[in-house]
C-alpha cells in the first residue's frame, strides 16, 4: 500500500512510519518542518492547506494524521482534520487518525475520559479537549475515518508486537493504568489499516497483559 503519514516527525508519527515501512509498504512522510520520521521519504506540507492536504490524498491509499497542536493552538485541530478528510473524500481514500484518549468513555461510566481526573490530570486537559473536538470533527464528517484512541499514557518505548484492543471505553490493567507505547500503538495501526474491522470506527488498544512468569502457573 502507499501510506502518508502526516505529522512523520512526532512521537507517533514516527514509529507508524517505521512500522510501515518495516511491513514493506511505499511510505511518504509529512510535516511542517519537512524533517525525517521513520526512515522515509519526507515532504514538508502544512496539513491545514486544503491543496497541501489534496496532493497527500491524491497519491496515496490510507493516510494516517498523526498531528499535535502545538500549545496554545487548541482550537485548530477541527480545521486541520476536517481539511484532511476533505481531500480524503474527494480521493476516496481512508484516513486513520491517531487521536487522544479524550472522547473514550471511562472504564466505570459514561464519563468522558477527558473530564475523569484519574487518566487525564489538570495539565493536560486542554490537550485532552482538542483531541474531543478532533473526533466530533470526524463523527460528523462523511469521509472513510476510522479513530485510534490511545490510553492515558502514551509514549516511547519497546515494541513488543502485542496489544489489546477495545472499543469506545478506555483500557486498563489490573492496576488501573492505561498505557502502550509508541512502537506498539503503531502495530496496532498498521494491523488496522492493513485488515480494518468492520464495526465502530472508535477504538483504542492498551499494552497486552504481562505472561505469568516462571512459577506464576495455576497449581
Ligand atoms: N494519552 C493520549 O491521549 C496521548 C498522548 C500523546 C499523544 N497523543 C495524541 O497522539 C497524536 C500524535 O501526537 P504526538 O505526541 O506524536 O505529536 P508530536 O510528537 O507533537 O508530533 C506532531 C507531529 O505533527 C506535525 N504537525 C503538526 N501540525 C502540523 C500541520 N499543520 N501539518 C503537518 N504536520 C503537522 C509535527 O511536525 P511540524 O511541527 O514540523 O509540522 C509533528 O511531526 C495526537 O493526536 C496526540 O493528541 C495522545
Amino acid at each position: 500500500m502507499k501510506i502518508a503519514v502526516v505529522g512523520v516527525t512526532g512521537m507517533a508519527g514516527s514509529r507508524v512510519a517505521a512500522e510501515a515501512v518495516r511491513r514493506g509498504h511505499v511510505v511518504s512522510g509529512f510535516s511542517r518542518s519537512g524533517g525525517g520520521g521513520g526512515g522515509v521519504a519526507s515532504f514538508t506540507a502544512d496539513a491545514t492547506d486544503p491543496g497541501a492536504a489534496a496532493r497527500v490524498a491524491a497519491r496515496h491509499d490510507v493516510i494516517v494524521l498523526a498531528t499535535r497542536p502545538t500549545p496554545g493552538a487548541e482550537d485548530g485541530v477541527r480545521a486541520l482534520v476536517t481539511t484532511v478528510l476533505d481531500a480524503a473524500l474527494g480521493f476516496g481514500r481512508r484516513v486513520l487518525v491517531i487521536g487522544g484518549a479524550g472522547p473514550l468513555r471511562s472504564p466505570d461510566s459514561d464519563l468522558l475520559v477527558v473530564d475523569d481526573p484519574r487518566f487525564v490530570p489538570r495539565r493536560w486537559r486542554t490537550t485532552a479537549r482538542a483531541s474531543v473536538d478532533q473526533f466530533n470533527a470526524c463523527l460528523s464528517h462523511p469521509a472513510d475515518w476510522t479513530y485510534l484512541s490511545p490510553p492515558a499514557l502514551f509514549a516511547p518505548g519497546d515494541r513488543t508486537g502485542a496489544y489489546r484492543r477495545g472499543g469506545n471505553r478506555i483500557l486498563v490493567d489490573a492496576d488501573g493504568e492505561s498505557r502502550i507505547t509508541a512502537e506498539d500503538l503503531a502495530v496496532a495501526a498498521l494491523d488496522e489499516i492493513e485488515s480494518p474491522r468492520p464495526g465502530p470506527r472508535h477504538f483504542t488498544v492498551a499494552a497486552a497483559f504481562e505472561p505469568p512468569g516462571p512459577g506464576c502457573g495455576s497449581t
